[in-house]
């Protein structure tokens, strides 16, 4: 008897458990998925990502010390992301918990903590850093928000 694999019947349900994986219906259990190789910036293997210079928002729009979410599409093909402006520099990630894959603020555009110190996941209390991403306290410590490049063209936030 031959086992094989077929392409046909693989790809669809490597999509599948991408997308629940994206709709956040899989607690994190601890273990690594590998995910299909993707060339350029990690944010690009979410589903809907947008492309090097699209166009966010005027600087002037974001608050000194404060930040601000942006979605782009809907369903599937959904893409939440924040930029923060911070010490005259712009940070962008994607808005992904790497706990439990949920959005971090719990109100809309509230991503700090009370001291406005660290990023805030609002669900189980993650706290990252600014400049980085990466988490210093909480479920997630270690790991790291995926970031977004972002650049200003004509004090236009832009991503790329
Ligand atoms: S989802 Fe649990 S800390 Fe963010």
């Amino acid at each position: 008897m031959t086992a094989y694999c077929s392409n046909a019947l693989f790809a669809p349900a490597l999509s599948l458990a991408v997308y629940i994986w994206h709709q956040h219906l899989i607690p994190d259990t601890g273990y690594v998925f590998i995910m299909p190789e993707t060339t350029g910036p990690a944010y690009l293997r979410f589903p809907g990502a947008p492309p090097a210079g699209t166009p966010l928002c005027r600087l002037d729009a974001l608050p000194e010390s404060g930040a601000r979410g942006f979605l782009f599409g809907e369903d599937v093909n959904r893409f939440d992301m924040f930029v923060v402006w911070r010490g005259g520099k712009l940070h962008a990630y994607v808005n992904d918990c790497p706990h439990a894959h949920t959005p971090l603020d719990y109100l809309p555009d509230r991503f700090f903590n009370l001291e406005k110190s660290h990023l805030l996941c609002g669900t189980h209390g993650a706290l990252f850093r600014i400049q980085d991403g990466h988490c210093i306290s909480g479920p997630c410590k270690g790991r790291s928000l995926t970031p977004v490049p972002v650049h200003l063209e004509n004090d236009i936030i832009c991503i790329g």
